[in-house]
């Protein structure tokens, strides 16, 4: 994309300078605006041409068929698929006698650009029709990060040469008709149809819309509201089941301009009775209108200030890196900043790939960044994890464990992976979900969250482990038959990551047990189910091969025949679609960071030299069938010293949707990939790991970066941490003083007094090797199409 000739390369913004039909699908993805609750894919105003409508909420889906060949116990009856709701982007445009659609007549311009400080998405055009009409549309959208229910456009046209009469519908459309799937199993199936109208209302500028999902049975209602600014305008409205349309009529003239404000308001509910959602609905729309657009834009520039100042990186050497970085925030904080207790799916709200689900990406990539940044957002993702625990107690009981079973794959908190292999048995979802918990109480120290919904997260998912898990005869701790991150391997005994995470989560449940007694004991927890979580920590087995000197990633691991990678066509992979998973689990190769991660997020629990050794063996592996790799790979590289390899994971991380890497961006944006963009340049370059209560940096850069500064939030306040060549400056910007370390030595920040420290040269080896045809592409100096300063 960014290396696609229409996309420039400017610090704060993404910038198509003409329609590329070759990238459309991708472009309705990068250009998608959400708040995490409302989700509006970059379509065209118009609606088509189209790679893929797409509109959604936060929570509503559709259950869809799973059939299986061969059924077994435990299986999940049924899937969940994020739906296309009613779409209320739609602005269709008749220009004298003909629809404004650039597939027909000449487009002389045609221009997007999504503002990553203002939150808004502009678009300009101009146009000749077929019969020689020209005229110039001009739009600006935004998805409210204020007014959570509201999304809104602004929409003007103007004549260019003749007076001309213009018709402009502004519409809502249920049940659009969608292109079908291709082939790829990880896109979600298309549901041709899937709400059913309730009722349908349009009076003067308002239309609204209230359907019902036919099984789910969730109550949908979108309402909006116009407001037309033009000489000589008529306007009507109407409305059948599945449409609502706002039709102004204009006679314009050379110089003048019609324009309409259309405001839009959107609500669900599994609950609430059609009257309810309806005024739930109007009661979004009225609060809008009141704001009109202009208000809302202001709202959504204040809070992009606010967001950036605590947030932002900056980085000198590479223009490309320096954008990517912002739009990862941009597109990380839409995906959380309103979910209030829903989930964060794996592609946000950004188009219908992996059926919309949420994973452990959330956990271990996407909340790391958001509780560095917007840490209100990490409350209500954990919160909704919390909300789901009666499905995981159910999943546990009917897996014949204790406490809580999380799962793989979900929409609504009960299970939907019909692959066992891979998503029940990946019980490090719950260990991920205990880390973050921790994480995020650390990071803010939000006592009422721990006591509410960390301390039972922490309980639930430490019961679970222990009755996982076994101690043998010599009393070691194992938890056999798991499947790590890495999907290549499964059903492995003492799995390296999951047994860290899992140590970790045993030892958090009881110190938080220990701080919070009579809560712990309302859970039915007691000293001695303390001690077992202690002991089975404590006991905790990590397979080691004492010949090679490194760990194995599960037992028995390096004894496994090697992958033949010289053997393997650059065209076969991803491996999961071209070779039996029978034979990918029998061998050492290695889909995504597992080892590597382990060692990234309990860097504790092991030495440099094995941290070195570790990272070396693993690299030769690991192939990056999965977009969640490069990140890890990337932090792990720089702390073992291996500046040059780091700096490609970054940029593979950074560039995963921006060059469309996987070539799956046209199903919605890798979220988890953006976050690691922050994660491999904040906990990579940056250095920084949270340390015994105290937040640490161990900086170091590549030599194609000059800069690097990047702003934290830590126990509301806010840390600056500029690193160059040699120097790290640290400034506490807000806030009482803050014991922080710099490579160890522990120092204390006052308010608007920064701290300079020399960084220790960094001791390196020899650069590891990956699999044949599979090392990261290589960064040169920023190439691209670079427009210099800020917007
Ligand atoms: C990865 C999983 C990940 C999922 C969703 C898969 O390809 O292997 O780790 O959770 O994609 O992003």
């Amino acid at each position: 994309m960014i290396t696609h000739p229409s996309y420039m390369v400017e610090p704060w913004c993404l910038r198509e300078t003409e329609l590329s039909m070759d990238v459309l699908s991708q472009s309705e993805s990068v250009f998608a605006l959400s708040n995490g609750h409302v989700g509006w894919r970059g379509n065209l105003d118009e609606g088509e041409p189209h790679g893929l409508p797409g509109s959604y909420l936060n929570g509503v889906f559709e259950f869809r068929p799973l059939p299986y060949a061969e059924a077994g116990y435990g299986y999940p009856e049924s899937g969940q698929t994020i739906i296309n709701v009613t779409n209320g982007k739609l602005i269709r445009l008749l220009v004298d006698d003909e629809p404004f659609d650039l597939r027909y007549g000449k487009c002389h311009k045609h221009e997007r650009l999504l503002d990553f400080r203002t939150g808004l998405l502009h678009r300009t055009a101009e146009w000749t029709s077929p019969s020689g009409r020209s005229v110039r549309v001009r739009s600006t959208r935004l998805v409210s990060f204020s007014q959570r229910a509201v999304a809104a456009i602004a929409y003007e046209v103007e004549p260019l040469d003749d007076e001309m009469r213009i018709v402009v519908q502004s519409e809502l459309v249920a049940n659009e008709q969608l292109p079908r799937a291709e082939g790829d199993p990880r896109a979600a199936a298309v549901l041709e149809t899937p709400l059913v109208s309730e009722e349908h209302a349009a009076h003067g500028n308002r239309i609204r819309l209230l359907h019902r999902t036919a099984r789910s049975d969730l109550r949908v209602g979108v309402a909006a509201a116009h407001f037309v600014d033009g000489p000589k305008a008529e306007t009507a409205s109407e409305s059948v089941d599945d449409l609502g349309r706002f039709t102004v009529t204009s006679r314009l003239r050379p110089g003048e301009k019609l324009r309409v404000e259309k405001i839009v308001a959107h609500g669900w509910s599994a609950v609430r009775s059609a009257p309810a959602v309806r005024d739930q609905v109007d009661a979004a729309l009225a609060a809008a209108t009141s704001a009109r657009f202009a208000g809302l834009a202001a709202e959504q520039r204040a809070y992009l200030e606010e967001f950036w100042a605590g947030s932002d990186v900056e980085v000198d050497g590479d223009a490309e890196i320096q954008q990517a970085v912002r739009f990862a925030l941009f597109h990380v904080l839409q995906a959380g900043a309103r979910g209030e207790a829903r989930a964060l799916p794996a592609k946000g709200l950004t188009g219908p790939g992996y059926d919309g689900h949420c994973f452990w990406d959330t956990e271990t990539f996407v909340l790391p960044a958001l509780t560095y940044t917007a840490p209100q957002a990490v409350e209500q993702a954990l919160r909704w994890r919390y909300n789901t625990m009666p499905e995981a107690q159910e999943r546990a009981r009917q897996l014949g464990l204790a406490g809580s079973a999380f799962p793989w794959r979900t929409i609504n908190g009960s299970e939907c992976s019909g692959y066992w292999p891979a998503g029940t048995a990946a019980f490090h979802i719950n260990a991920d979900i205990a880390d973050a918990v921790v994480r995020y109480i650390r990071a803010t120290c939000d006592d009422a969250f721990e006591r509410e919904v960390g301390l039972p997260l922490l309980v639930e998912t430490a019961r679970l482990w222990r009755s996982l898990g076994h101690h043998d005869h010599h009393g070691d701790f194992h938890i056999d038959g798991v499947t790590g991150p890495d999907e290549y391997s499964a059903i492995a005994d003492d799995n390296v990551y999951t047994n860290l995470m899992a140590q970790h989560n045993l030892r958090e449940a009881a110190a938080a047990a220990e701080r919070h007694p009579d809560l712990a004991s309302n859970l039915g927890v007691d000293d001695e189910e303390t001690a077992a979580w202690r002991d089975a920590a404590t006991r905790m087995t990590l397979p080691y091969n004492d010949e090679l000197l490194v760990h194995e990633q599960s037992e028995g691991f390096t004894r496994h025949q090697l992958w033949d990678f010289a053997r393997t066509h650059p065209d076969q992979y991803p491996l999961l679609l071209n070779f039996p998973y029978f034979d990918l689990y029998r061998k050492q190769v290695v889909k995504q960071a597992d080892l590597v991660l382990a060692m990234c997020l309990r860097g504790d629990a092991f030495t440099p030299e094995e941290k070195a050794r570790n990272f070396a063996y693993y690299e030769q592996l690991t192939v990056r069938d999965s977009s969640l790799s490069a990140c890890g790979q990337a932090v792990m590289a720089a702390e073992v010293g291996h500046m040059r390899l780091a700096y490609d994971y970054v940029g593979e991380a950074a560039m995963m949707d921006l060059s469309d890497l996987e070539g799956n961006t046209r199903d919605g944006i890798h979220i988890a990939s953006l976050a690691g963009t922050w994660f491999a340049l904040v906990i990579g370059f940056g250095g920084m790991r949270e340390d015994d209560g105290l937040i640490a940096f161990n900086p170091r850069l590549p030599e194609q970066l000059g800069r690097l500064a990047f702003t934290v939030q830590f126990r509301q306040r806010r840390v600056r941490v500029e690193i160059t060549g040699t120097t790290a400056t640290y400034t506490l910007l807000d806030g009482d003083s803050l014991d922080i370390r710099h490579c160890g030595e522990r120092m204390t920040l006052l308010c608007a007094a920064p701290e300079s420290r020399q960084i220790p040269p960094i001791p390196t080896g020899p650069a590891p090797e990956q699999p044949a045809g599979r090392a990261p592409a290589r960064r040169g100096r920023a190439t691209g199409h670079e427009v210099d300063g800020a917007r």
